[in-house]
């Protein structure tokens, strides 16, 4: 056994994974379509122990407590038994970016985390077995795995992963993300998503997620935002609206994202092409191509209510690399 120290970035969804029908298995209602976020990373590094009488979890400079350190250790135990090893492990991860804002800290989490413990077990898990894995902890985190684009599909344990539709060097696609608020979010989606179904609309959401799902395979296929970028703002409109109708309701939006989501449509009425989405969050992802990025960037910043702005270009897959954070 060895320590090891794994890198994954977060990644937005397109087509949005929101409802359960397996809470244990993180098996999802619908099948979502993610891209991944190189501005937005997670270093992991982990490292099993002889001796250590608990795992210790250190998240930023701050041990790791209650939820949080349920499931990293839950996530650890779920490698323990792969292996059969009884070790506890150091656990050290790191965001370039603020967790619990809506910036899906827990895609890149869970992909860092599963890639660093199995590998420092011993485990050399091949891409599909480790997105399994990451699923397991967070379901987003399995599109996190496979670089650049990634479909996420399979209604069983062994055929729910993600899988890379096209590479990130396929199309310079940018999102320019608003931040309006680094406040911690009070329900996390873990959470937010045993509440789905208690709206009246959940049902009629997954009925329109296969057609929003192939204009958005078909945009992203012909690099073409002008049909890929209605069905992007489409779902994550109604997932907001299962959000809002459930009982009891989850409103993340801020009034600097209801700014925002105006600000979007009145420049796409002067012909700047660009879409918006959100996470269970109040920042909101502006989808653009790379010739309109700086234009946004700066018109985003000047926004009452935006923070600050975040520019990505489409990410790598999980990786090993070569330090450690202790
Ligand atoms: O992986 P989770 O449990 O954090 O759920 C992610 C949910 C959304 O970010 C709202 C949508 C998605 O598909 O990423």
């Amino acid at each position: 056994m060895g320590k090891a120290t794994a890198v994954a970035n977060a990644n937005i969804a397109f087509v949005k994974y929101w409802g359960r029908i397996d809470d244990a298995l993180n098996l999802p209602a619908n099948p979502s379509l993610s891209m991944n976020l190189a501005a937005l990373t997670t270093t992991t590094t982990v490292e099993f122990r002889s001796g250590l009488p608990a795992d210790v979890a250190m998240i930023g400079d701050q041990p790791a407590t209650g939820q949080s350190l349920a499931r990293v250790v839950e996530h650890l135990d779920r490698v323990r038994s792969m292996v059969g090893i009884e070790e506890r492990a150091w656990m050290a991860s790191r965001n370039d970016f603020p967790a619990g804002t809506g910036l899906a800290s827990s895609s890149s989490a869970f992909a860092a985390l599963s890639l660093a413990a199995a590998s420092s077990a011993g485990l050399d898990l091949g891409e599909s077995a480790l997105s399994r894995l990451a699923r397991l902890g967070s379901g987003s985190a399995c599109r996190s795995v496979p670089a650049g684009f990634a479909l996420w599909e399979g209604d069983g344990d062994e055929s729910s992963f993600a899988r890379q539709l096209v590479p990130p060097e396929y199309w310079d696609l940018q999102d320019i993300i608003a931040v309006v608020s680094y406040q911690h979010k009070a329900v996390g989606s873990y959470n937010g998503h045993a509440l789905a179904r208690s709206s009246p609309f959940y049902t009629a959401r997954l009925g329109a997620v296969p057609g929003l799902l192939a204009s958005v395979r078909m945009g992203l296929e012909g690099r073409d935002l002008l049909s890929m970028g209605p069905a992007v703002e489409a779902d994550a409109l109604a997932i907001h609206g299962v959000m809002l109708t459930s009982q009891p309701s989850l409103l993340y939006w801020l009034p600097g994202t209801v700014a925002v989501l105006r600000a979007v449509h009145a420049w796409r009425q002067e012909g700047l092409s660009v879409y918006f989405t959100l996470d269970a969050g109040p920042n909101v992802h502006c989808i653009c191509e790379k010739a309109s990025a700086a234009t946004l960037e700066e018109r985003l910043g000047n926004l009452p209510g935006v923070q600050d702005v975040i520019v990505s270009g489409p990410g790598g897959g999980a990786r090993l690399v070569e330090y450690h954070l202790f």
